[in-house]
């Protein structure tokens, strides 16, 4: 992380690099979230809303199979009695004189029941059980139809158990069913159905004069008749499995009870006995409306569809169904979630690292302009900000940067004022008059005691005991007389007398009077000179006593070792040429730096200083119209720029 949590005075202080990665963490997540809630609402709705259409189009599908077999029944049917051979038959009364050939059209056509009566629909011929004849069936719903209207009528219907033991015991076997105990199902007294599901149809039998002679009927019991659930799964579904079973079902209820079925018990079997889900069954058999969505099916939940069964007079006896398991579709939603919320996931992985790499590049400048801003607040008004970026953080380096550029200006014209006003307050100019009158009248009687004791010194033999009080009597004299001079110089302030000189030349001239001093031993001088340095408008005697002055100091400050790089150049901006003293010695300590210009100030013992050099040195500069400045770090060494403008006024001094 780029920034940093804190505690201090016991509150959390974060900082701007943290909240803003936060910030931004924080709308990336809401973001996010809101992306993966709406995308998993929109994907189940999609899936859902598929399935469910899907369902409703293979319930479609399923009705017509479940018609074309009724159809396939009412055709058989009309077809047997437009046929001579029935014709005769009811004619003669010799039922046996077709029962074989109306056997074979059964058994061909696939029909469970054949059966033939008279006009007021007793049984005559019956291809299923051919020993049971006579018997009324006048009163079922389909033949009474016929016989009502002398027309072919079609229709599932509900076959009581005692009409189908008539109709063959084996029948009435086949349609016996045993409920199953299922979940969710409703609740039932009854343990066992009797009654059976046909598909039926009835035709009348007429004469040749048209009048009624006879009806034939016919039809296919559903119950464990698992050609047409059978049919519509495989045309619907393609008979596709998912993890070991069938995707599709279809079902055939009579009433709530399974009676042809393609789902299977856990065991594999056909769930025949098995009932509907109460819910379904209140909806579709109680109500009347087709159910859509999913219901729970057997043992599984299944997006399903189911619609009523009616019959002949349009009461609801049963159901129609085909459903897709659910699982599938919950599978394929799961999947699709999941590479959805992995897109999400790594969407929000970059977006936060991208929030990291940006939070950075705004607080990285922030955090060196913090620093830039102490630095500044510690007094070091060279502080200065590098942002490279051109936007609001670069303007505000800028800005900091004009400012502390501003700060030090200022600071640098407060210092001059501060020594104008010092050297221009009364007081100190009537101590300054004073001392130079002090000086003057000093000067030649200390000149006499200096020559006197010198020549004292030269006619005594060099063992006598007074030689050494007069060689101290010598060396203070010259200190005497050293002060009085640098007083004179400082009070004189005299006007610069300028010519246009080579500042290289002046500063290569103050080398070669130090550098066989004793002081110099030790120290390695390196000249960096600018070579296209312009001549400059100055007083040389006065600038050398400035340079001087720097390189004596830098010597003193190295004691006896050390390295001392004098460079001059050209700085054509400001039109100014820079001499830079950059000695490895002692250093000045901070609190000293404000000091060091004040005349008097020094940190060296009455043999070595007066604290006069640099005070001098500033009023000649200034009178230059020049800049001193200094840079210090204790231990490491400081340096000195003396920056002199090159003209006196407006043109340059341009080197010949
Ligand atoms: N290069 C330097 N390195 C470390 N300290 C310095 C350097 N130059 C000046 N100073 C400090 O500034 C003080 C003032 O310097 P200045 O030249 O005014 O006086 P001085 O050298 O002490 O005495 P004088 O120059 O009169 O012999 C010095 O005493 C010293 O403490
Ligand atoms: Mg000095």
């Amino acid at each position: 992380m780029p920034g940093k949590i804190s505690f201090w005075d016991g509150r959390v202080r974060t900082s701007i690099a943290t909240r803003l990665v936060l910030s931004l963490l924080l709308v990336i997540l809401i973001v996010s979230v809101a992306f993966v809630a709406a995308g998993v609402q929109l994907i189940r709705n999609r899936i859902v809303a598929e399935a469910q259409e899907k369902v409703r189009y293979d319930l479609n599908a399923a009705r017509e199979i479940y018609l074309s077999d009724l159809r396939h029944v009412s055709d058989v049917i009309r077809f047997a009695a437009d046929r001579t051979l029935l014709i005769d038959m009811l004619i003669s009364g010799d039922a046996e004189y077709a029962a074989a050939e109306l056997e074979e059209v059964r058994a061909r056509e696939g029909l469970d029941v054949l059966t033939v009566t008279d006009a007021a629909g007793i049984v005559l011929l019956r291809t299923s059980n051919p020993g049971q004849v006579g018997d009324d069936q006048g009163q079922d719903q389909i033949v009474g139809a016929v016989l009502r209207s002398r027309e072919a009528v079609a229709s599932t219907v509900i076959v009581p158990g005692e009409d189908l033991v008539l109709e063959s015991p084996l029948l009435a076997e086949r349609a016996r069913i045993e409920y199953v105990d299922t979940p969710l199902a409703r609740e039932r007294t009854e343990t066992v159905e009797t009654a059976g599901m046909m598909l039926k149809a009835a035709a009348p039998v007429l004469g040749e004069d048209g009048t009624l002679i006879g009806i034939i009927y016919g039809g296919i019991l559903l119950n464990r008749q698992f050609q047409i659930v059978d049919e519509i799964k495989q045309t619907v579904y393609e008979d596709m499995t998912y993890e070991g079973r069938d995707i599709g079902t279809a079902t055939i209820f009579q009433d709530d009870v399974r009676i042809s079925t393609n789902v299977r018990n856990t065991d594999g079997s056909r769930a025949i006995g098995t009932r509907a889900w109460e819910e379904v069954y209140d909806q579709v058999v109680l109500e009347g409306r087709p159910w859509i969505g999913r219901a729970y099916v057997v043992n599984d939940w299944y997006i399903t569809a189911y619609e009523p069964i009616t019959d002949l007079d349009g009461r609801i006896i049963g159901m129609l169904y085909v459903g897709i398991l659910e699982k599938r579709y919950v599978d394929i939603q799961r999947e699709m979630l999941l590479i959805f919320l992995g897109i999400a996931l790594l969407g929000t992985v970059v977006s936060m690292g991208l929030a990291y790499f940006a939070a950075r590049r705004i607080s990285v400048p922030i955090a060196r302009l913090a620093g830039a801003s102490r630095e500044l607040a510690r007094s070091k008004l060279h502080a200065r900000v590098k942002v490279a970026s051109g936007d609001e953080l670069g303007e505000l380096a800028e800005s900091f940067n004009t400012m502390s550029s501003a700060l030090q200006e200022r600071d640098e014209k407060l210092k001059d004022f501060a020594t104008k006003r010092i050297m221009e307050s009364d007081r100190l100019a009537l101590v300054g008059q004073l001392s130079a009158n002090i000086a003057h009248e000093l000067n030649n009687p200390l000149q006499g005691i200096v020559t006197y004791s010198h020549l004292l010194l030269e006619r005594m033999p060099s063992d006598d005991a007074a030689a050494e009080p007069i060689r101290k009597i010598v060396v203070q004299a010259n200190r005497c007389r050293d002060i009085i001079r640098g007083l004179l110089d400082f009070s004189r302030q005299r006007k610069p007398d300028k010519t246009v000189c080579d500042v290289n030349s002046v500063l290569e001239q103050c080398v070669a009077l130090v550098q066989d001093q004793a002081l110099f031993h030790n120290i390695e001088v390196t000249k960096q000179f600018g070579r296209e340095l312009p001549l400059a408008v100055i007083d040389p005697s006065q600038i050398e006593r400035v340079f001087m002055n720097m390189i004596i100091n830098a010597a003193e400050a190295m004691e006896g070792g050390g390295h001392l790089r004098l460079a001059t150049r050209y700085d054509p901006g400001n039109c100014r040429i820079e001499i830079e003293f950059a000695d490895t010695g002692q250093g000045i300590p901070e609190g000293n730096l404000e000091k060091i210009f004040d005349p008097f100030f020094t940190t060296k013992d009455a043999r070595h200083g007066t604290g006069l050099g640099l005070a001098i040195s500033y009023g000649i500069v200034k009178e230059h119209r020049g800049i001193i400045s200094v840079d210090s770090e204790v231990g490491r060494g400081t340096t000195f720029t003396v920056r002199l403008p090159v003209t006196e006024s407006e043109g340059v001094a341009v080197r010949e």
